[in-house]
């Protein structure tokens, strides 16, 4: 049973009208791609944004209450919000500094609320794979129906679970593996144990030819996030796990070449400090990473 609703929106003094979608098909994790929606429609409303992204506030209102009260979730936007709006902007800069220089496959795996295929100025010829759960894209791809968003890629939705056998959906999807990638793991980490990170790290490796590169963000949590997450509700807050530990290492030990930053580092770059839970100064609680890395090209042989 479809629940749809309807709600009228005043834009320039014009009535909008917008389906309210549903979003009961989206499972616990699924939802927190809202969340991340909500730190970037609330970073596109500031004056001193570090990037545009209008398309975050259309799947909020799309969505309606998927959230829950405020009371709940004030300390967790307290402090993933300098880290959602930092990581956004580094990664948007990542993968179009990837295409500048000949790339012409990006994945976004775990794709979420991410409107990077409409919202970056891609080289024609350019592939943007957007890789979820198949509520998560129908929910996605209905709410974007219908809109003006031109963008010069080809954007190839991929409905997959990570669990199963991704790889032959992507493929499936015109994914070629004899060239090479710009991967983007954002927002999913946290949610795999080391186990998962590293399968997941293997089947990502052998789909990736040299020249490719791999962006992900990752934190540990510490008390202030354990909280916060408990705050947000047990089935929420059990989906934060450890993922990789030691991040530089991971991608040492599958054949990529690491470049790992503190998100601190990179947010003063911006004119940003995180939460003093991941400001990395004395008081933290543990990092927070944001890494860029490259696959470099096999050794000469003979
Ligand atoms: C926190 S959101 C991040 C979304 C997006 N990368 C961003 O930063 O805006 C986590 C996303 O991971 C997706 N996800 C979690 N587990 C998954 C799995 N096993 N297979 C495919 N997607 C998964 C969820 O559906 C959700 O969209």
């Amino acid at each position: 049973m479809r629940h749809c609703h309807t709600v009228f929106l005043t834009a320039y003094g014009t009535e909008v009208l917008l389906m309210r979608q549903d979003v009961s098909a989206i499972d616990a994790i699924g939802r927190t791609a809202f969340a991340v929606a909500a730190l970037r429609a609330a970073e596109h409303r500031r004056t001193d944004r570090l990037f545009s992204d209008p398309w975050a506030e259309q799947f909020l209102r799309a969505a309606g209450e998927v959230l829950g009260p405020p009371e709940a979730t004030e300390d967790f936007a307290a402090l993933m919000r300098t880290q959602a709006a930092v990581r956004t902007r580094f990664f948007d800069d990542h993968l179009v500094g990837a295409t500048e220089r000949g790339v012409r496959q990006v994945v976004l795996v775990a794709s979420g609320m991410d409107s990077r295929p409409w919202r970056l100025h891609w080289p024609e010829a350019t592939t943007v794979f957007d890789l979820d759960q198949a509520p998560v894209l129908r929910f996605k791809d209905e709410a974007m129906e219908g809109r003006v968003a031109h963008t010069a890629a080809t954007r190839r939705a991929v409905a997959a679970d990570l669990r199963e056998d991704w790889a032959s959906c992507l493929h499936a999807a015109g994914f070629r593996d004899d060239r090479p990638t710009a991967w983007l793991l954002e927002g999913i980490l946290y949610a795999l144990n080391e186990k998962a990170a590293e399968g997941l790290l293997a089947d990502l490796t052998r789909l990736s030819a040299p020249g490719s590169t791999l962006a992900f963000d990752h934190f540990e949590v510490g008390p202030s996030l354990r909280a916060a997450t408990d705050r947000l509700g047990a089935d929420l807050s059990r989906l934060w796990q450890s993922g990789p530990t030691d991040p530089a290492a991971w991608l040492s030990r599958h054949g990529w070449q690491p470049e790992v930053r503190e998100l601190a580092n990179v947010a003063a770059c911006f004119g940003r400090t995180p939460h003093h839970a991941y400001d990395a100064g004395p008081g933290a609680e543990g990092h927070s990473w944001l890494a860029v890395a490259i696959r470099p090209p096999a050794p000469a042989t003979g």
